[in-house]
């Protein structure tokens, strides 16, 4: 199997995933991207609402808060073959796909989303809903600081788009 960020050093040491659960939902819902990255992501409230319908339909979501501690600091939320609207990209019909992603604007660009990601890339390489070949996941164009962030660990755009939205692959055996 590959390895992804495989000599990445965490920058926060207890940044952790949790679970949404009835108790932390709230907080969650109301964690905020800056005004001008509204059109990056959706509310985090809608995220959640789509993980228990995408669940509930027998297929396969986990919605996750991002936390330091006893802080929340982000929201993000995976799916794994999950998706075939028409249109949908196909390299995201077989993937594991880090379908939504944020970190809240109060703590932006303090390295949070890296470290995120690294835990989020580890979590989906553990295979949670069986083995896959690659990971995907998309940003909208124009949103630099995603495509930077994403390129940076080895996805890579493999033609295909999703109405303004580049699709990313991240083979990984
Ligand atoms: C994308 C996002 C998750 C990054 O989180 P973050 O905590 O600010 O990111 P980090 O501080 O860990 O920085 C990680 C990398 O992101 C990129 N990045 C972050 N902010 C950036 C900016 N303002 N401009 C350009 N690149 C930026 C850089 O590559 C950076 O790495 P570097 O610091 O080594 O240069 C965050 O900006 C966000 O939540 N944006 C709104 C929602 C969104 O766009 N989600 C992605 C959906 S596809």
């Amino acid at each position: 199997m590959k390895e992804v960020m495989k000599d990445y050093v965490m920058k926060h040491k207890n940044l952790r995933l949790e679970k949404v659960t009835t108790e932390n939902y709230w907080e969650l819902g109301h964690l905020c991207v800056k005004k001008e990255q509204e059109t990056f992501v959706g509310p985090n409230f809608y995220g959640m609402a789509y993980a228990y319908a995408t669940v509930a339909e027998g297929k396969f979501a986990q919605a996750f808060g991002i936390y330091d501690g006893d802080e929340a600091v982000g929201f993000a939320m995976i799916g794994h073959n999950s998706y075939a609207y028409e249109g949908c990209p196909e390299a995201c019909k077989h993937s594991y796909d880090l379908w939504r992603f944020m970190i809240d604007e109060e703590v932006q660009e303090q390295g949070y989303g890296r470290d995120a990601l690294k835990l989020l890339l580890d979590y989906m390489l553990s295979f949670p809903d069986g083995e896959e070949d690659t990971i995907t996941t998309s940003y909208t164009k124009g949103n630099t600081a995603a495509m930077n962030l994403y390129l940076s660990v080895g996805f890579a755009p493999n033609g295909e788009e999703d109405g303004d939205e580049v699709c990313l692959v991240l083979p990984i055996k």
